[in-house]
């Protein structure tokens, strides 16, 4: 009696190469970007990231332009396993920024509304590949198959044995050097760091629109390239 899965998420992994000989150039600018940063203006138990402190274009930095690099290969890969024809797309890194996260720190679930594609890259990972560094947390929103909403609440409880139907959340364990992409509207978080020391990583947000020589058509659902935008004026008084 098969049941079959339909209407996976496509969540994208990979070791990227030339990982470790990266490793300390990234960490050590990473550190001074976060120390030429805002003010905090997160709680303590959120982890500092670089979108909130003034430190979102590394995509602009020469110090970055080997994961850049990666990030781009990478997504590519990913959008064509997603079925995309590349041909007719043109991608943006729209932001990205550095993520230093402390003991006891975490990110709180949200999404990227902004951006289509989002990944993480971990440039230093204190206890390798566990949970206590702090998992990236995906949260299965859609629930298509919660047939009673809140069966599995923790006052209910009337789930017996999660299986890949009934999963509510989804981890992957930060490890060194590994690549993570997925739709930025997918809701997701970062539980928090028990390890004591510190964990690194680097956030992407991807926009896609239409290719710049596209057919006109294409423009109806993708977005037109910003170099065909126009910028309103600002008004007078
Ligand atoms: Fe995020």
């Amino acid at each position: 009696m098969p049941i079959e899965p339909w209407f996976p998420l496509a969540v994208y992994y990979a070791d990227v190469e030339d990982a470790a000989a990266q490793k300390e150039s990234l960490v050590s600018a990473i550190l001074k970007l976060e120390k030429k940063g805002h003010k905090r203006r997160v709680d303590s138990e959120t982890a500092w990231t670089g979108d909130f402190h003034g430190v979102g274009r590394i995509q602009e930095d020469p110090r970055f332009s080997w994961i850049v690099g990666q990030i781009e290969a990478h997504t590519l890969a990913y959008l064509e396993e997603l079925g995309i024809d590349l041909s007719k797309i043109d991608l943006y890194i729209q932001r990205a920024w550095p993520v230093v996260s402390r003991e006891d720190q975490e990110v709180p679930p949200h999404a990227h509304h902004n951006a289509h594609v989002s990944a993480v890259y971990y440039v230093s990972v204190p206890e390798n590949g566990t949970h206590k560094s702090g998992a990236f947390t995906i949260y299965n929103d859609a629930n298509f198959n919660e047939i009673i909403a809140g069966i599995g609440d923790e006052h209910t409880n009337a789930i017996k044995k999660r299986n890949p139907f009934n999963y509510e959340e989804g981890y992957y364990a930060p490890t060194e050097g590994r690549v993570l992409i997925f739709p930025s509207q997918q809701r997701h978080g970062v539980e928090a760091n028990e390890t004591g020391e510190m964990r690194i990583s680097l956030s992407f947000d991807i926009v896609i629109t239409s290719a710049e020589q596209g057919d006109p058509g294409l423009h109806e659902f993708l977005s037109p390239p910003p170099s065909q935008w126009k910028k309103f004026g600002k008004l007078n008084g």
